[in-house]
């Protein structure tokens, strides 16, 4: 199959593009480089012994996408691009809005016009806010509290009503939880612009020297050791599960969402003991007050994924931390 990647230059997407590779099929990338490196198009080619096509712009342009799609013969979209910040978007939910929003409005026009009917779109956990029940399934209650989480929520019922319009369409929404690690070869992985939101990036910054110390948000929450619980998948797994969904879409239509995790939760302070098992390095880190926003406890109920998709997280914790230092340590010899 040929696959347009959108957001193909970024951290799920550069891992996507290995996979679908990997597996035989051709991947054109197409990024506004944003928040991402048009170098890790050579690292993706060094990696899979091809180089994939990129194309610099962004996908909210109808007609540049319709360019693309009609010079690769597309048969399918993945659809990645996107702000993910949630503390930015709650400052600017209109950059969020147009980006997220807006932007795949456009890839979808492009979408229809060139008559591209399969598309897996690149949702998030975030929707399902403060968890009422855990493990989180897919029919659990959705309750976005920024516009990062609405952008995501906005985007899957755009999908839900063209599914409605066009029958032969097929749309499946892939609701991640938390993405970490890297691919094998250390080659690509997680490398935020300026300072990480995120915890595992940060804690890889601060294991290597670039930081003092991590901020340990909050460790009085109603959890086994008081920090935050989190289902931290490896991703590489969620890369297979975007190839486990283009293939569940070659033989059904309609809308369809699917948790990606792996089903079990750990804390933070499990999150720092692992890594520094597995690095070798001493984590320094300091106990402080809550994020806001932050809820206590998610893990995914991956049930419909395992059956549905035939697809199963099967990298562990070990491993996640394990790559997350190779990565690091062949950033920093570069
Ligand atoms: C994980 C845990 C923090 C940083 C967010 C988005 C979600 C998805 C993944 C895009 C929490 C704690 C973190 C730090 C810390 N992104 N932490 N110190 O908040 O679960 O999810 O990223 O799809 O949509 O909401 O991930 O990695 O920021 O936090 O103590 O410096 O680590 O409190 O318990 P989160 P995270």
């Amino acid at each position: 199959m040929n696959v347009l990647l959108t957001g193909g230059c970024g951290y799920i997407g550069s891992h996507v593009a290995v996979v679908l590779m990997s597996a035989g099929h051709e991947a054109v990338l197409v990024d506004n480089l944003s928040n991402s490196h048009q170098t890790i198009v050579d690292k993706v080619a060094e990696i899979v012994g091809r180089s994939p096509a990129f194309y610099q712009g962004d996908v909210g342009e109808v007609a540049f996408v319709r360019n693309i799609i009609r010079r690769h013969r597309i048969d399918a979209v993945i659809h990645l691009a996107g702000f993910k910040s949630v503390g930015e978007s709650v400052q600017q939910p209109l950059m969020y809005y147009q980006n997220n929003v807006c932007g795949a409005l456009g890839l979808l026009q492009a979408m229809e016009a060139e008559s591209i009917s399969n598309i897996v779109f690149s949702s998030s956990a975030t929707i399902y806010g403060d968890p009422q029940y855990l493990p989180v399934n897919e029919a659990h209650p959705k309750h976005v509290i920024n516009a990062y989480g609405r952008s995501k929520l906005h985007i899957e019922d755009m999908l839900r009503d063209i599914c409605i319009s066009r029958p032969s369409l097929g749309a499946v929404c892939l609701r991640y939880f938390n993405p970490v690690g890297a691919h094998q070869s250390g080659l690509i992985g997680d490398h935020p612009r300026g300072i990480p939101n995120n915890l595992m990036p940060y804690v890889v910054q601060v294991a290597c020297g670039e930081r003092e110390f991590l901020n340990v948000f909050g460790a009085d929450y109603p959890t086994p050791d008081g920090t935050g619980v989190r289902d931290y998948i490896h991703v590489m797994d969620l890369a297979e599960g975007h190839m486990a969904a283009l293939k569940y879409l070659s033989s059904n239509s309609g809308w369809h969402a699917f948790n990606l995790g792996t089903g079990r939760g750990y804390s933070v302070l499990e999150m720092i003991r692992a890594f520094e098992r597995q690095s070798g390095r001493t984590v320094p880190y300091r106990l402080v007050a809550r994020r806001e926003g932050d809820v206590a406890c998610s893990y995914a109920d991956v049930q419909a994924a395992t059956f549905e998709l035939n697809w199963k997280a099967t990298r562990s914790l070990e491993d996640m931390c394990s790559s997350s230092w190779l990565f690091q340590s062949r950033l920093s010899t570069e």
